[in-house]
């Protein structure tokens, strides 16, 4: 059996669309992974993989995510996930035809897979998509309609969720003074470096990137760690805030920090790291209970009217109120944090 059918076989999705746009050489990939509890919403991704293989199990895997992810707080969406793997050095010209041809294709599913940003792709790359995709499209920029970016409310929810835990491991739940370690300064990790400097935070990270490194220095006075120092630093709470799969069997032993609460999708590497974390008395909020906040505010301010302010308030509430039944659920029944918050999202799944 290849790869691509084991990866499929294992999968418990419903649908995967895969498309090869041939001027660009890319591959869009749209995986349903449940339609359980509504039509999907899940981001878009726009990256290299090394082949075809590498991005089909991104996708999957991300989209099983979202399900978890809108099932947690009881939202009637279902999980959904696109990948578009293009070339290491795509031609910036053809990129504007290219997502074209994502947002024709995703208006042919007709709402079955409806769509935001995520890694790759911006609000401004929404509003091209949304020219051939909408009315399936969310967080275009205000100019075309939409309510912007998504980063500042995950961020919200993943500060609210760094209070949770405070409250849980000090008895308190305020950042002030708490030494916090952001992996990834992107629209995620940068704005909840605005949240945490405002709380009082002393505030560390690390980003790949020299330019962003360098703005976030000046702007918040945070200091810079060395990305391959991230896992070693000491401090209160690592937050991953960019890719998945950094808590792995070769991290967790040697991460300094009481508590792990971040935005990134897909942090554990497998399955058995959440016992890990928890063999090392490490708190782990899980991801996906932590970022729903920029799903969660987008759709509700562009398909309830709800009003910023109204967002802000509803992610805070919402992740507040899961995390808090989430490590209750741990504790009481003697699992890992990551098990208590997939029986929650199980229990609203099954009912
Ligand atoms: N990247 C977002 C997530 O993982 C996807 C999203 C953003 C969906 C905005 C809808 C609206 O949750």
């Amino acid at each position: 059996m290849s790869q691509i059918e084991s990866l499929l076989e294992e999968w418990d999705g419903e649908e995967v669309i895969i498309r090869r746009d041939e001027p660009t050489g890319s591959w869009i990939i749209i995986a349903v992974h449940s339609t359980r509890l509504g039509p999907t919403v899940g981001g878009t991704r726009m990256k290299p993989y090394p082949d075809l293989e590498a991005a089909l199990r991104d996708a999957l895997r991300l989209s099983s995510g979202m399900t978890i992810k809108f099932a947690v707080p009881n939202l009637p969406y279902g999980g959904g996930k696109a990948v578009i793997k293009v070339p290491e050095n795509p031609d910036r010209n053809q990129r504007a035809a290219l997502l074209g041809r994502y947002g024709k294709l995703v208006h042919q599913l007709s709402g079955l897979f409806n769509t935001g940003p995520d890694v790759g792709i911006s609000s401004q790359d929404m509003d091209i998509i949304g020219e051939t995709g909408a009315p399936y499209v969310f967080s275009r920029t205000p100019e075309a309609g939409g309510a912007g970016s998504p980063g500042p409310f995950t961020a919200l929810g993943v500060f609210t969720a760094m209070e949770v835990v405070c409250e849980r491991i000090f008895g308190e739940g305020s950042l002030k003074d708490r030494k916090i370690l952001v992996q990834g300064a992107g629209s995620v990790g940068e704005a909840l470096i605005d949240i945490l400097s405002k709380a009082g935070a002393e505030i560390y990270f690390t980003d790949v990137d020299e330019a962003t490194v360098s703005r976030i220095i000046g702007k918040h006075g945070a200091r810079f760690i060395p990305p391959g120092e991230i896992f070693t630093t000491e401090c209160d709470i690592f937050a991953p805030c960019a890719l998945g799969g950094v808590l792995s069997f070769e991290t967790i032993p040697v991460l300094k920090c009481s508590a792990v609460a971040g935005g990134a999708n897909n942090q554990l590497a497998q399955a058995e790291d959440a016992e890990r974390l928890r063999a090392r008395g490490i708190l782990y909020s899980p991801d996906y209970v932590n970022n729903i906040g920029g799903a969660m505010a987008i759709i509700g301010m562009e398909t309830r009217g709800w009003s910023r302010r109204e967002a802000e308030k509803n992610v805070i509430e919402s992740v507040g109120t899961a995390l808090r039944k989430v490590f209750k659920a741990a504790v009481d029944e003697g699992i890992t944090t990551e098990e208590a918050a997939r029986r929650l999202a199980e229990e609203h799944l099954a009912s």
